[in-house]
C-alpha cells in the first residue's frame, strides 16, 4: 500500500492506494477522525453487485451503522432528481452531523455523494472510495463534486474536499474493457504535463497495464494522485497551475459536445484533444515534432483514438463548444500546450487561430 498526504491546510487529508484495501475500509474511515455511528455509504447498482457488501462489512467492524444508498448506474443519476432521493434516503437513516457519506463507485457517484456530503446539514464528512480508473487518478481527489443540469454538465456543485480517500485498485479489475483504457488517457495527461519520466515508464509498463497488475496499477495510481495533489494544494480553486490539468480537454470538451454526449467517452474524446494538442504544440510553443510523435504513438499503444475526425473543426456545434469556452475564459482560450513532454504552459488562443492551425 502506498500513502500520500494532500496538502490543504484544515483541509488536509490521506489518500490511500492499495489492492485489498476495502475490506479495511472501517478502520481507515475511523483513523480520519470520523466518530459517528452513522454512515451513508452511497453507490450504484453496477459497484454495490460487486462491492457494498464488503464495505458494509469493513464499517460494521469499526462499529458504524452504514445505510446503503444505491442508485442507478450512469452519467444521468448526476441530477438534481436523483440527489433529492438521496436525501430522503439520508434523513430516513438519521444520519446527523457526526455522520459520514461513503461514495464507493465511479466519478458519478463520486461527484453526487460528494456534492450530497457538502450540503446535507450544511456539510458533512466524505471518504472517496473510487473504483474506476478515472475516478482512482483524478475525480476522487480535488474536491470537486456536484450534479448536472439539465443545459449543462457540472453547473450545479460545490468545492468539498474528502476527510480520506481509499483507491482499492484490485476494483479495477470488473471494470469493463472500454471504461479501464478511458482511464488511461488522464494517466498520460500526468505525464505529459509535469512528468517526462513517467512517459518513459508507462512506455514499458504498458503491457502489464493492459492486464490489470495489481502491483503495476498501484505505483501507476499513486503516481498519478501524487501529480494531482500536489497541482491542488497549490491551487485549490482553479485560479492558475490547476488549470494545466485542462491539457487535451479544450478540444476534447468540443468533440464531446459536437459528437453528441454518449459517441467518445470522455477520456477517448480527451485522448484525441492532447493529440491535436501535441501538434499546436509544435506550431506554438516549440515542441520537438518526435516528442509529440511519440506521445501520439503512447496513446495509442493504450488503446485510445488520436485522429480527430477532419469534419470537426467545421461542425457549428465544435465552434460553439471553443467560443463559450472562450466566453469563460474572457478573451481568448487559455489553451494548455508543451514546450517539452513532460511540460505544460498555458497560452491565450483565439478560436480562429485554433481553428486555422487545423485547417
Ligand atoms: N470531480 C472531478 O474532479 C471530476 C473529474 C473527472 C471526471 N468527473 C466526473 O466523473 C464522471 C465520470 O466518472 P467515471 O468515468 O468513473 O464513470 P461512472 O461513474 O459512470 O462509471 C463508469 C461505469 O463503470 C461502472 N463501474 C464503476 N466501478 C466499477 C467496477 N469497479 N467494476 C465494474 N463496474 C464499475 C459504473 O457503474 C458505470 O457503469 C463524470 O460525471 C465526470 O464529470 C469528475
Ligand atoms: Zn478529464
Amino acid at each position: 500500500m502506498q500513502s500520500l498526504r494532500v496538502d490543504l491546510g484544515l483541509r488536509s487529508h490521506e489518500v490511500h492506494v492499495g489492492a485489498g484495501l476495502l475490506d479495511e475500509l472501517g478502520a481507515t474511515v475511523r483513523r480520519a477522525g470520523l466518530g459517528g455511528i452513522g454512515a451513508a455509504l452511497i453507490t450504484d447498482t453496477n459497484v454495490a453487485r460487486h462491492y457494498a457488501t464488503r464495505a458494509v462489512e469493513s464499517l460494521k467492524r469499526a462499529n458504524f451503522a452504514p445505510t446503503v444508498i444505491e442508485i442507478a448506474p450512469g452519467e444521468a443519476s448526476k441530477s438534481l432528481a436523483t440527489l433529492a432521493t438521496v436525501y430522503d434516503r439520508m434523513t430516513a437513516a438519521e444520519i446527523d452531523r457526526a455522520g459520514v457519506v461513503i461514495a464507493l463507485g465511479g466519478g458519478v457517484v463520486g461527484d453526487l455523494a460528494g456534492f450530497a456530503a457538502a450540503t446535507y446539514l450544511r456539510g458533512i464528512a466524505v471518504v472517496q472510495v473510487p473504483t474506476t480508473v478515472v475516478a482512482q487518478v483524478d475525480s476522487a481527489l480535488g474536491g470537486k463534486t456536484g450534479v448536472n443540469h439539465p443545459r449543462a454538465k457540472n453547473l450545479i456543485g460545490a468545492f468539498h474536499q474528502p476527510r480520506a480517500i481509499v483507491a482499492d485498485v484490485a476494483t479495477l479489475a470488473t471494470l469493463p474493457e472500454r471504461e479501464y483504457r478511458e482511464g488511461f488517457a488522464e494517466v498520460i495527461k500526468y505525464g505529459a504535463i509535469m512528468d517526462a519520466a513517467m512517459i518513459s515508464d508507462l512506455e514499458r509498463d504498458l503491457d502489464r497495464i493492459a492486464g490489470r497488475d495489481a502491483a503495476i496499477l498501484e505505483a501507476v495510481v499513486a503516481r498519478s494522485l501524487m501529480h494531482k495533489a500536489a497541482i491542488v494544494a497549490a491551487d485549490e480553486r482553479e485560479t492558475g497551475i490547476r488549470k494545466i490539468l485542462n491539457f487535451g480537454h479544450t478540444l476534447g470538451h468540443a468533440l464531446e459536445a459536437s459528437a453528441g454526449y454518449g459517441r467518445y467517452l470522455h477520456g477517448e474524446a480527451v485522448a484525441i484533444g492532447m493529440a491535436a494538442a501535441a501538434a499546436l504544440s509544435e506550431q506554438r510553443a516549440g515542441l520537438d515534432g518526435r516528442e509529440a510523435a511519440r506521445l501520439v504513438r503512447l496513446i495509442e499503444r493504450a488503446g485510445l483514438p488520436t485522429a480527430m475526425p477532419p469534419e470537426a473543426f467545421r461542425d457549428a456545434d465544435f465552434i460553439s463548444a471553443l467560443r463559450l469556452d472562450k466566453k469563460r475564459a474572457d478573451g481568448g482560450i487559455e489553451f494548455v500546450l508543451l514546450d517539452h513532454l513532460g511540460h505544460a504552459l498555458t497560452r491565450k488562443l483565439g478560436v480562429s487561430e485554433i481553428l486555422s492551425s487545423f485547417a
